[in-house]
C-alpha cells in the first residue's frame, strides 16, 4: 500500500469501534502518526496497542467530545505525544431512532450536543492549530439520513444536516490557511451499533433499499476518509461524499420492468 499519510499526525475521533477503529488501522497502513480519542477508554486503549503491536505509531486518549476541555485536552496530549495534528477525523457520534411525535427534546438535546457541538469544537481547536502550520485536512462523518428523509431520524438527521452544512462553512472559512474540509455520509456499515439495530425486518428492507445489495464494511468508509486525509484530494473541499452502496442516489428499481409500448 502505498503511504499517502506518512509522516502526518491524525487525530481520530470514535477510534474505540466501529468505522473511527477501521480508519485508525487505514491510516496505520497508510503512514499515519495516530492520536485516538474516545470516551471509551478500554476500547481505544485495545486499538491502539493493536496498531502499534503492528509496528504502527499511535497513542489513545479518552475523550468525550461534547466537553471543550476534554477536546483541549486530546489537542494538547496530540501535541505533546507526536507534535500538531494536520489531519482530524471527526467520527465520534451518537444515534437516535423514534417518530417525530414521540422524539424527546432531550433527545434532540443529545443530538445537537455531540454530533454538532463535539464536531464543531473538535473542528475549531484543531483548525486553530492547523492555521498556524498552514495546512490541514479535515473530515467529518455525517450520514445518509442529513441527505433523506428516512423515518424516525429527525433528531439524528438535524444532527448529522448540521454537520454537513457547517463542513461547507468550513471549508470555505478555513481555504485561506490552506485547510480542507469534507464529510462524509454513510449508508448501513457493519458496526457494533447497527448490529445492535438491525432486526430480521430492518436488514431485509435495506437490502432492498441499496442498489449493490449489502451493507457495507467500516473499512469501505476508512479507505474514503484516507482518500480526503491525502493529497490526492487536494483540490477538493467542501464536499458531502455519500459512502452507501447507491443508497441516495437510487430513484424507482422495478425488477423485469417491461418496456412500454
Ligand atoms: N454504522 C453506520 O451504519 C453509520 C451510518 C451513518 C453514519 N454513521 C456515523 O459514523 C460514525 C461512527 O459510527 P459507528 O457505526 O462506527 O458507531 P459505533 O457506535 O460503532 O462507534 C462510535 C464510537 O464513538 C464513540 N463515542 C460515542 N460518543 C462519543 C463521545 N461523546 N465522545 C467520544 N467518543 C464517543 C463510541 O464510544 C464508539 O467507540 C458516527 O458519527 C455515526 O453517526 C454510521
Amino acid at each position: 500500500m502505498t503511504e499517502r499519510l506518512a509522516g502526518r499526525i491524525a487525530i481520530i475521533t470514535g477510534g474505540g469501534d466501529g468505522i473511527g477503529a477501521a480508519t485508525a488501522r487505514r491510516f496505520s497502513k497508510e503512514g499515519a502518526t495516530l492520536i485516538l480519542a474516545d470516551k471509551d477508554e478500554a476500547n481505544v486503549q485495545a486499538v491502539c496497542e493493536e496498531i502499534v503491536a503492528k509496528g504502527g505509531k499511535a497513542a489513545a486518549i479518552r475523550t468525550d467530545i461534547s466537553s471543550l476541555k476534554e477536546i483541549q485536552a486530546m489537542l494538547a496530549f496530540a501535541a505533546k505525544t507526536f507534535g500538531p495534528a494536520e489531519i482530524l477525523v471527526n467520527n465520534a457520534g451518537v444515534g437516535s431512532q423514534k417518530h417525530f411525535l414521540e422524539t424527546p427534546l432531550e433527545m434532540l438535546d443529545t443530538m445537537l450536543e455531540v454530533n454538532v457541538k463535539g464536531t464543531f469544537m473538535c473542528a475549531q481547536e484543531a483548525a486553530r492549530e492547523m492555521a498556524k502550520l498552514g495546512r490541514g485536512a479535515i473530515v467529518n462523518v455525517s450520514s445518509h439520513s442529513s441527505l433523506l428523509g428516512s423515518t424516525g431520524r429527525s433528531a439524528y438527521a438535524a444532527s448529522k444536516g448540521g454537520i454537513d452544512a457547517m463542513t461547507r462553512v468550513m471549508a470555505v472559512d478555513l481555504a485561506q490557511f490552506g485547510i480542507r474540509v469534507n464529510s462524509i455520509a454513510p449508508g448501513p456499515i457493519d458496526t457494533p451499533r447497527i448490529r445492535k439495530q438491525h432486526n430480521e425486518e430492518r436488514s431485509q428492507a435495506w437490502l432492498r433499499a441499496v442498489p449493490l445489495a449489502r451493507i457495507g464494511e467500516p473499512e469501505e468508509v476508512a479507505s474514503v476518509a484516507a482518500f480526503l486525509a491525502s493529497d490526492d484530494a487536494s483540490y477538493v473541499t467542501g464536499q458531502t461524499i455519500a459512502v452507501d452502496g447507491g443508497f441516495t442516489i437510487a430513484g424507482l428499481r422495478v425488477k423485469n420492468l417491461e418496456p412500454r409500448t
